[in-house]
């Protein structure tokens, strides 16, 4: 659709920007907190790990002071579970409380709005241990963990997400790290935990909106359209295959309380069906959440399956994320559309179509929580980052955005990725997605001051001009 007039960004639009707990924090064992499951995990040699990160747990003040000179709306960061319940459920640890009770504060003295994501895949090493999302005992925990969240920070948090990109843990286990040994939990196994995440995550929706009225919650996906390769119908039906498995299933069961219906089929063909115990629909029912988050960066292109292990390759410039299962889809070429260096497909248009369709699907409105380019930033002897390929990007998916709104997308806000510099999941400090440069590398030891990036400067003014002169 070509409009004669784009709409306007929405006047209460929550410009904003995110991050994530173990990504950026550090702190990792400070004030009474327990290993999660990233600190316990192999970490790629070369790369830095999480101990120290972007020091955000020493240095939030210094950083949500930036994010309001940048005139940021709202803050999207999770909280690390275990920081609240060291133990992973039973006595909380009041030092952890007090932290996040503070970064909320500090938020709020700005005007910028909390999103707050409960869990971003840092489950507390001692579940793990127990079985972790293999077992039931985890959805008692999270429901207890999230109780201590609402009764402390209810009345202050507006905008709660549940799990960051279930869909991911699923389906690229290896995409958020490997288990010492590095073997991982075979796919029957992966979907019984999906289940169990689903469970755990229809609880809290419901207690969230029986003990916290007054807040929204909603699930964090990563959501992204697929192209057939060509108009063979064959590919038609591969790439509708590939986006109800990554996209649609894993959205539907909050929304309408039960899986999609080519997802059953599909399970229980394959023998990969959960087991489901007696009170499970009642508790996947009527969850009812009331917005969408959505991560997007890429669309993908895909084409019939050969039917053979030649479907299966790894994702441009990435062994953790391996595309293509035999007899569902092949990974395709789209050339379309850009790339990032890391190989990730640049598709701005592919946003405007993602947002369409989940708009179409489930009625509700939506919250970017994810959007960005991961990309080698330069520190210049000006003490400058010149980051003109990330002001390009957001431009792009922004006029694209706003053509979805147009288009009758009701749209909450948008929080790329990141806010500052973060230790991106494979690549440590190489790859970086921040609006504010945060000066350190592998090693540990450099300064870790923060720089805003020729970016920031441009997002500021973007926000004070409500996105009109993109
Ligand atoms: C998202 C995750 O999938 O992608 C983030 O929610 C992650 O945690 C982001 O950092 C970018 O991925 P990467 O691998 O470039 O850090």
């Amino acid at each position: 659709m070509i409009y004669q007039k784009l709409l306007d960004f929405p006047e209460n639009f929550l410009w904003g920007a995110s991050t994530s707990a173990y990504q950026v924090e550090g702190g990792w064992d400070a004030d009474g907190k327990s290993p999660s499951i990233i600190d316990m995990y192999e970490h790629p040699a070369g790369y830095a790990d999480f101990t120290v990160a972007s020091d955000h747990y020493h240095r939030y003040k210094e950083d949500i002071a930036l994010f309001a000179r940048m005139g940021l709306k709202a803050y999207r960061f999770s909280i690390a579970w275990t920081r609240i319940l060291p133990r992973g459920t039973g006595e909380v640890n009041q030092a952890g409380v007090e932290h996040y009770r503070d970064v909320i504060r500090t938020c709020k003295q700005y005007g910028i709005e909390p999103v707050v994501t409960m869990y971003h895949f840092d489950l507390p090493w001692c579940l793990e241990q127990q079985g972790g999302w293999t077992s039931r005992a985890t959805i008692d925990a999270f429901e207890a963990y999230a109780r201590v969240l609402f009764a402390e920070f209810g009345s202050d948090v507006k905008y709660w997400l549940t799990i960051n990109e279930q869909n991911t843990m699923i389906l690229h286990p290896g995409a958020i790290g490997l288990p010492k040994g590095g073997v991982l939990p075979d796919r029957k196994t992966l979907y019984q935990m999906n289940h169990h995440l689903m469970l755990a995550q229809a609880r809290v929706m419901k207690l969230c909106h029986a003990l916290c009225p007054q807040a929204k919650i909603g699930p964090a996906l990563n959501l992204t359209a697929m192209y057939p390769v060509t108009c063979r119908p064959e590919d038609a039906i591969a790439a509708h295959n590939w986006e109800v498995l990554r996209c649609w299933n894993f959205a539907d069961v909050p929304v309408f309380g039960w899986y999609h219906p080519l997802a059953v089929r599909y399970l229980e063909d394959r023998g990969l069906m959960p087991d489901i115990l007696p009170g499970d629909c009642e508790t996947l029912a009527g969850a009812n959440p009331d917005f969408i988050a959505m991560n997007y960066y890429s669309t993908a292109t895909i084409a019939a399956s050969h039917g053979d292990a030649s479907d299966v390759s790894a994702r441009a410039g990435d062994q953790q994320i391996m595309l293509g299962e035999q007899g569902v889809y092949r990974a395709a070429e789209n050339p379309y559309v850009g790339k990032t260096k890391y190989g990730w497909v640049i598709d701005p248009t592919g946003f405007r179509y993602t947002l369409r369709k989940v708009c179409e699907r489930y009625h509700l409105p939506i919250l970017i929580t994810e959007n960005g380019i991961g990309a080698p930033d330069v520190l210049e002897a000006d003490d400058r980052i010149h980051d003109d390929y990330r002001i390009e990007f957001y431009k792009q998916h922004l006029h694209a955005l706003r053509e979805a709104i147009t288009d009758g997308v009701q749209m909450l806000g948008y929080c790329p990725w990141s806010a500052l510099d973060v230790v991106s999941t494979h690549q440590g400090y190489a790859k970086r997605y921040g609006f504010i440069y945060v000066d350190r590398g592998e090693e540990e030891g450099a300064s870790l001051r923060r720089i805003p990036k020729d970016s920031f400067a441009w997002y500021k003014q973007v926000i004070a001009e409500n996105g009109k002169n993109l």
